[in-house]
């Protein structure tokens, strides 16, 4: 990128801070006394905001180009935060500062671009937050803790004039583009069902009583929008996961990748018709909250349906793929594998055609802001509202559930061959891991309609009221027309 187009970005960005701050948007409260300086010339100014797991990854990728200089590490937990310091130091020639508040950040003029690699909770709030202060931003998926919170966002960056690229990484991955290009052009015929897959092995957590909070966590900010419960490692750095109060199980943690990714095949630009949803947490009792196994069908319209399967215990692949889609059409079908490798299959099962080759998303998402323009972004936020918005609307008719035997369910599923096959599959699975269903029985979620015009559920004020949470000041996701 030419040195004359990253300034023009600069001053975009800096233009719309200052419209942004006249319009009296900007709701950072905190004095912010660590400026830093602005980075050597014509660098974007970073700051990752989350930084131990996925946080990590953002560091190196920002730390691999020459054009980035990351000024903020903000982390909740000071030995966490206090590590990537050192780390980003030595990468990069220059300490960036360290804060917990990541208001502090958004203060401060000089930061361009916010990434974030919070628990999920946090995304929607920091992304908001980021671009009524100017900032453009990088969010990890699933962008949202439920769905009112995926539209906020949309609604943020368009309001704001934002980049805000969604962390679904596969959809940079040439392998994937081509083999979602060949679907879509009729490769395999017409598609009227995908096949999204997350067998990924999930150990029990255990049980673990309430403790203290750590020394050097922020513990009130680390709970944000979720209401004040004790400390527990259970729920703490990657446990939260299982927790409903901070993440939304498999399905939107490995899950919303491959939702994604099936959605994006099926060419379904919204939300869907309607969706149900059974599975449980089985097989061990721990901590954690969230199905370990769950099977979500979606009506995604025009006959079109998405079929999604968590197994969070051992299991053998299905054609060839643990976490990966199925394609199928009436003249074959498109497995993928990876997040960039698959393959097309005619009706014999015969290889057609195989995909293979990695991608930038970094990189599409700097170009798509030094060109200031969204629509070159691969994986914009609206993308990944929707897609995060389907695992949102499976884990609420799951959890609107009731506990019933395999032959009520055979009964309710009766006249849908797909959805039998499935379930059969889904009961073979359990009992091969000694899971049995008379004692430990599976939660079949209600089947509920939904307006994808509106993003809500038709008639069904309980399932509506599950769209949002009520939120602990000041953590507040601004309701809609309000962001
Ligand atoms: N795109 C991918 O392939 C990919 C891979 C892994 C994780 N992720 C996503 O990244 C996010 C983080 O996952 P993880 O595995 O790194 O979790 P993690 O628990 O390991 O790390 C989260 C970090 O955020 C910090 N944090 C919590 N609240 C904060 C706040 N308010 N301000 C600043 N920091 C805060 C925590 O202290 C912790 O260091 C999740 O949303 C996850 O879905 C994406």
């Amino acid at each position: 990128m030419s040195k004359h187009t990253r300034r023009r970005f600069l001053e975009d960005s800096l233009l719309a801070t200052t419209a942004a701050l006249a319009a009296g948007s900007a709701t950072s409260v905190l004095a912010d006394d660590k400026k830093p300086a602005k980075g050597p010339n014509d660098k974007a100014v970073a700051a990752v905001i989350g930084v131990r797991g996925r946080g990590g990854s953002h560091i190196k990728d920002l730390t691999d180009r020459d054009d980035v200089d990351i000024a903020y590490v903000c982390d909740v937990d000071t030995g966490v935060g206090m590590e990537r310091v050192e780390q980003i130091e030595k990468l990069q020639g220059r300490r960036p500062n360290f804060v917990q508040d990541m208001r502090k950040v958004f203060d401060d003029d000089s930061v361009d671009i916010v990434t974030i690699a919070t628990p999920n909770a946090w995304h929607a709030l920091a992304a908001i937050w980021a671009m009524q202060a100017g900032k453009d931003v990088y969010v990890e998926k699933p962008v949202s803790h439920n769905v009112s919170e995926g539209r906020r966002i949309v609604e943020a960056a368009r309001k704001y004039n934002r980049i805000c690229q969604t962390g679904t990484q596969i959809r940079s991955q040439p392998g994937t583009i081509e083999a979602i290009k060949y679907v879509h052009d009729g490769g395999i015929g017409e598609v009227k069902l995908a096949r999204g897959l997350c067998y990924k092995r999930r150990n029990s957590i255990g049980h673990t009583p309430d403790s203290e909070v750590p020394e050097g966590v922020d513990y009130d900010l680390w709970l944000g929008p979720a209401p004040v419960r004790p400390f527990s490692q259970n729920r703490y750095h990657y446990n939260w996961h299982w927790n409903w109060a901070h993440g939304n199980g498999d399905l939107g943690n490995q899950g919303i990748h491959q939702m994604d990714v099936a959605r994006w095949g099926l060419q379904a630009d919204n939300l869907g018709y309607a969706v149900v949803s059974y599975g449980g947490r089985l097989g061990y009792e721990d901590d954690g909250e969230t199905a370990n196994t769950q099977v979500t069908i979606h009506d995604m319209g025009d006959g079109r349906r998405l079929v999604f399967e968590v197994r969070g215990l051992e299991t053998e692949p299905l054609r060839g793929a643990n976490v990966g889609n199925i394609f199928y059409g009436d003249k074959g079908y498109v497995v993928m594998t990876g997040y960039s490798t698959g393959a097309a299959y005619d009706l014999d099962g015969n290889l057609v055609k195989t995909f293979d080759a990695g991608g930038d998303h970094f990189g599409n998402f700097f170009d798509a802001v030094y060109a200031r323009d969204h629509n070159l972004l691969n994986a914009d936020i609206l993308e990944g509202h929707l897609s995060s918005g389907l695992c949102h609307l499976g884990n609420i008719s799951y959890r609107s559930g009731e506990l019933i035997s395999d032959n009520e369910i055979r009964e309710r599923l009766a006249g849908d061959d797909e959805a039998l096959d499935t379930f059969d599959r889904v009961y073979s699975h359990l009992t091969e891991n000694g899971v049995n269903t008379s004692q430990t029985p599976i939660r079949f979620g209600q089947r509920l309609t939904f307006d994808p015009e509106s993003e809500t559920f038709v008639d069904n004020d309980d399932a509506n009221a599950s769209l949002t949470r009520d939120y602990r000041e000041p953590f507040v996701v601004p309701a809609a027309g309000q962001v």
